[in-house]
């Protein structure tokens, strides 16, 4: 027999056992609103490009990957949590979307490109709220030296320019040390070359921060913190947050770009930086836009409102009621449910007038060892009113939805 085959951006490809994509995924893997140029993803990387006039600009890669590209070549370990099914899309066992825009480091920096800009969209499995959608865009850039006394000139001009340009402007930066025991040189770097790649990073990152968010600060400084992070691909490894509206927001991930990678791209004798920076997170803070829905609004009431260059306040169109149901069910024998699971499937369903999705109640029965799970679903449309009838009307199609992949008992 045949498998079943399932059709991804015009391919066709054998489903198997691990095949989790579904077709309100699919749908969305041709619109690349990065690409729009009055979109406000369009408009930000526009601007985030044009920081870096001199790196190349891509954004023109296939979402459709091997679990090679986005795990194995960043020397992620085989127990990650982020290779499981309910975390990431799966075509079938060989094929995924992308996770995050890092899974072309390797094929960018082997076509030979040193100084790049990649944007993409990305997709991961996750719960349902005004700030988490299962597809959101990334951007990637990277820095790449050579690791020799060539290297270290470029690197020593370049910082002192940056510095320079820091020292003049209106930004307050909480740094910490660039390496540390707990954030750690890689072997086989010479340790004062990766001291300047660090603080090229440092001040390239803070130079973007500037260009992104000194604008609307009404005259007050720019504070940015380096806080110590971890990512399988990069030592040492730092997050950026910055102070905006009273609160530190994380900005963006980043480090010296693991040794291993760089080998696997054949560029031996290299040292460098990469960072990765979602660009809904950015939108909403920067044109004040409350919910990561919008960005797939169709409505010209939203897509009216941006122009290419430009960062204006979103003016909300009106806010319409919100309706929630609460579905409580049993779980078939000793099975589980997945919260990543359920809010796929409800997506799925019902689209994107789901706000958000909450677990409220959740309990075994202790003879019959059978699960009860409550969630609440929060229904609200973006565009106009809904009806107590009609969001009941689609409530019962997630109910049908959630028997017939799961095989729940509606209590
Ligand atoms: N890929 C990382 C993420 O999605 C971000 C990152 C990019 C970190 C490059 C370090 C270097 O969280």
């Amino acid at each position: 027999t045949v498998p079943a085959q399932v059709q991804v951006l015009g391919k066709s490809y054998p489903k198997d056992a691990t095949t989790n994509i579904s077709s309100s995924i699919i749908d969305k893997l041709e619109r690349r609103l990065h690409l729009q140029p009055s979109h406000p993803l369009g408009i930000l990387r526009s601007l985030i490009e044009s920081h870096w006039p001199a790196f190349t600009h891509l954004s023109d890669f296939s979402p459709v990957v091997t679990p090679a590209r986005n795990f194995d070549d960043l020397s992620f370990p085989a127990d990650h949590p982020g290779r499981s099914l309910t975390d990431s899309y799966y075509i079938n066992k060989d094929y995924m979307l992308r996770t995050h825009t890092s899974a072309h480091e390797v094929e960018t920096f082997a076509k030979g490109e040193r100084k790049w800009l990649l944007t993409a969209d990305v997709y991961r499995r996750d719960e349902i709220d005004s700030s988490h959608y299962p597809v959101f865009h990334q951007m990637e850039g990277a820095s790449i030296f050579p690791a020799n006394a060539n290297g270290v000139h470029e690197l020593q001009e370049d910082n002192a320019r940056l510095s320079e340009y820091l020292r003049k402007s209106n930004i307050v930066i909480e740094d910490i040390p660039h390496i540390t025991p707990t954030n750690p040189l890689q072997a086989g770097h010479d340790p004062s070359q990766a001291e300047l790649v660090a603080q090229n990073l440092k001040l390239s990152l803070n130079s973007l921060m500037l260009t992104l968010f000194g604008g609307s600060n009404r005259g007050e400084p720019l504070r940015v913190r380096w806080i110590e992070a971890y990512f399988p691909f990069t030592s040492p490894s730092y997050e950026v947050e910055v102070f905006f509206n009273g609160k530190w927001l994380e900005i963006l991930g980043c480090g010296v770009v693991l040794q291993s990678t760089l080998e696997r791209a054949k560029i031996p004798g290299s040292i460098g930086w990469a960072f990765g920076l979602g660009l809904e997170r950015i939108a909403m803070i920067l044109y004040s836009i409350p919910d990561i829905r919008l960005f797939w609004s169709q409505d010209p009431r939203f897509l009216t409102q941006f122009q290419p260059g430009k960062i204006s306040t979103f003016e909300p169109y009106s806010k319409y009621p919100p309706c929630h149901k609460d579905v409580s069910f049993w779980l078939p024998g000793a099975a589980t449910l997945h919260e990543n699971d359920l809010c796929d499937a409800v997506r799925d369903a019902a689209g994107d007038v789901v706000e958000d999705v909450k677990l409220i109640d959740s309990f075994t029965h202790p003879k019959t060892n059978r699960s009860s799970q409550c969630y609440r679903i929060n229904y609200r449309s973006m565009d106009r009113s809904l009806s107590n009838d009609e969001a009941n009307a689609i409530n019962d199609k997630v109910i049908a939805r959630l028997q017939e992949s799961f095989g729940v008992e509606i209590r």
